[in-house]
């Protein structure tokens, strides 16, 4: 967003005068009262202490926090316990095993129910398995998944072995699945033959052999099969999930572990072309993400039924669909496919048909909805929602007041959390027995977590302005590091303000100090809800035998949150006819969904004879995002020629960017 943009979006924000008080009912009953917040706050330390007690560990802990090796935390130092043993055995042994743990549901409409005993049993036999091939604590094991209960399995069984997990999104290239395989050198994938999306079958498993080129380390893929497609094999190197797992014994003595002992390791896009393994250990994860899920969800497990639509591709999957929730005794939704599938109600028929309660999923969805049209939510009841919360981006305020009154029947308090991959749990959020909402503000800090916005200086705001968001001390779910590179570590999060972790968001604080988020300060784009570098993008195309130079900006885009916008100079003659020139994006819209995937393909891409430079040859990016968003162009005058800018505003076309 442009200076002057994000100024008079902000005015407004700060105009905003509704609010809407927690529902009596629910704040009778809450789980978090004011009273959280004020012991919190007395004892930061002592309230994740008590959190952290909520869970069941082999070997107590001697000290909370060590901080003194700062940016690196340890939490519950010297403590011992098993995340996997969290999520399903105490359950079972405490008598729940029957209770459902996951209502899943595939895209054709094949239905599982999964109760706390099965799933245990599912993980001790996937746990032995793993151990047959030859996994061991330590070691990492890429998962590459669809949307099914093999993948929560596949994730605690890594746990329970003390085998860190990373997931790559199933929507994301081969080349994207080997880079991520080659940095943290694993030696196991496990994948599916494919899954189902908008009413077919997509194919996974050619994507691991593919990536499997490229990663020689790679001893196995353990195939799960899912949609009966033909598969390549590789004898020796593939395997059966069917014929190696279900063998097994169902029962495994879990080893405990280290509080710190890694527990996965999520890539995410930073400002550089490479993205960033995001560390989380056990302890203090599980702490947080359970803490902050019972909480900002009110979950009251022997009556909710709660449902996260994200992928557990990305991090909201990791924490409030698996770790959170399964450690909270909660019985989950989890659904396959897309939401227009069979038919755009698909949704709002499963909240009916599992009677949901909570429902967590983010703007860019709710936007999509929203376009659709009110009538399908309202061809079902969805009476038995009672909390419904926003995460990934900003929530605008029409589409806050829309999920309000349309999904919410204007009962349903709204939960805008903030969070990032880095965070692990929920930092920014209403609480929702307490806090009195603003349509499109994340509010207040979770108790126990200590936020700021600063200024360039690092100096806290005043209440009415702006600045980035910043958290003034280390909390349990923080990410220990950037695999393989301790000072990226600091360098990303920990150099631009001393002593402070700046998450790369600018905020606001409005009248009552309450926080307004209001996206990337950085090279960092919001591609609905997803996050994507500008620099991995320019790396792409660049990457293309016949592209010169790119540049890559995010425009606002109604849905998507942002878009990504792509002017490119090619080699040689500029397509100069329409048709050459289109089909030489569409060109390109390919060679980027093969580099990362399709989330990443540009929505306009503009051939330029030239990218306006200044003198000193830097590519002026912010008149490029001018460009991109329609905007009367800015200051020009530093530019080496400024006729460019004006002939690239020409050929943007109009439509999807104007708002
Ligand atoms: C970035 C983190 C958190 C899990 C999903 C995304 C943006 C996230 C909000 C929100 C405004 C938000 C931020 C953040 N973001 N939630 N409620 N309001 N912005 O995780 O891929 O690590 O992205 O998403 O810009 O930095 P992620």
């Amino acid at each position: 967003m442009s200076e002057a943009a994000s100024q008079s979006a902000l005015s407004n924000l700060l105009h905003e005068t509704r609010r809407f008080d927690p529902p009596a009912d629910l704040a009778a009953n809450a789980i978090a009262t004011k009273a959280t917040y004020d012991e919190a706050s007395s004892d930061r330390l002592a309230f994740w202490e008590k959190q952290a007690k909520r869970l069941t560990w082999a070997k107590p802990w001697d000290q909370v926090l060590d901080w003194s090796n700062a940016p690196f935390s340890k939490w519950f130092v010297g403590g011992q316990i098993n995340a996997a043993v969290n999520c399903l055995d105490r359950h079972v042994e405490a008598g729940h095993g029957d209770k459902v743990a996951y209502h899943w549901e595939g895209e054709p409409g094949d239905t599982r129910t999964i109760t706390y005993a099965d799933l245990t049993k599912m993980v001790c036999q996937a746990a032995n398995a793993l151990t047959e091939i030859g996994v061991q604590a330590g070691d990492r094991v890429m998962i590459y998944m669809p949307m099914i209960p093999e993948t929560v399995v596949a994730m605690l069984a890594c746990a329970r072995l003390g085998a860190p997990h990373s997931v790559v999104f199933g929507g994301f290239s081969a080349e994207a699945l080997a880079g991520r395989t080659l940095d943290c050198d694993a030696k196991l994938i496990i994948t599916a033959d494919g899954g189902y999306r908008r009413g077919a079958p997509s194919a996974l498993k050619p994507a691991v052999d593919q990536a499997c080129k490229e990663c020689p380390q790679v001893e196995h893929v353990l195939v799960v099969r899912r949609t009966g497609q033909d598969v390549e094999w590789n004898e020796g190197r593939d395997l059966w999930w069917h014929d190696v797992v279900e063998k097994q014994s169902t029962t495994h003595e879990a080893q405990a572990f280290d509080a710190e002992q890694p527990l996965y390791i999520m890539y995410t896009s930073g400002t550089t072309a490479k993205p960033k393994g995001i560390l989380h250990t056990t302890g203090g994860y599980l702490t947080g993400v359970s803490a902050t899920h019972k909480m900002v969800f009110d979950l009251h497990e022997d009556t909710d039924v709660y449902w996260c639509a994200a992928d557990i591709g990305w991090v909201t999957g990791h924490s409030y669909i698996v770790y959170g929730p399964l450690a909270n005794l909660t019985t989950s939704v989890m659904y396959e496919g897309t939401p227009d599938t069979p038919a755009r109600d698909r949704w709002w028929s499963m909240v009916d048909k599992y009677k949901v309660s909570i429902l967590y999923t983010a703007p860019t969805t709710i936007r999509t909805f929203m376009k659709w049209g009110e009538e399908f939510p309202a061809q079902h009841e969805m009476s038995s929602l009672r909390l419904l919360g926003s995460v990934g981006e900003p929530i605008n305020p029409e589409a806050w007041m829309w999920y309000r009154r349309v999904i919410g029947h204007d009962r349903c308090p709204i939960v805008d959390t903030w969070w990032q991959t880095e965070t692990g749990m929920i930092m920014i959020t209403p609480l929702p027995g307490v806090t009195s909402t603003k349509p499109g503000a994340a509010m207040t800090a979770f108790p126990g977590v200590s936020a700021d916005v600063v200024d360039n200086d690092g100096k806290p705001v005043g209440n009415g302005e702006g600045g980035y968001m910043v958290i003034t001390e280390p909390w349990p779910a923080m990410l220990r590091g950037i695999w393989g590179d301790d000072e990226r570590y600091r360098q990303t999060y920990w150099s631009r303000f001393d002593g402070l972790y700046f998450a790369g968001d600018g905020a606001k604080k409005d009248e009552d100090g309450d926080y307004w988020l209001l996206g990337r300060v950085d090279d960092v784009m919001n591609i609905s809800g997803h996050r994507i570098s500008t620099t991995e993008v320019e790396h792409a195309i660049v990457g293309h035998p016949k592209v010169a130079e790119a540049a890559v900006v995010g425009a606002s885009d109604p849905t998507t949150g942002q878009a990504i916008v792509a002017f490119v100079t090619v080699k040689g003659n500029v397509p100069d006819d329409e048709s050459q020139g289109h089909a030489f994006a569409d060109e390109l819209r390919a060679h980027v969904a093969k580099e990362i995937g399709p989330i990443a393909k540009p929505r306009d891409i503009l051939i330029t004879p030239d990218l306006p430079k200044t003198r000193s040859g830097k590519i002026m990016r912010r008149l490029l995002r001018d460009v991109a968003e329609h905007r009367q162009l800015g200051d020009t005058t530093t530019l080496l020629d400024p006729g460019v800018v004006s002939s690239i505003a020409e050929k943007m076309p109009a439509g999807a960017a104007e708002e």
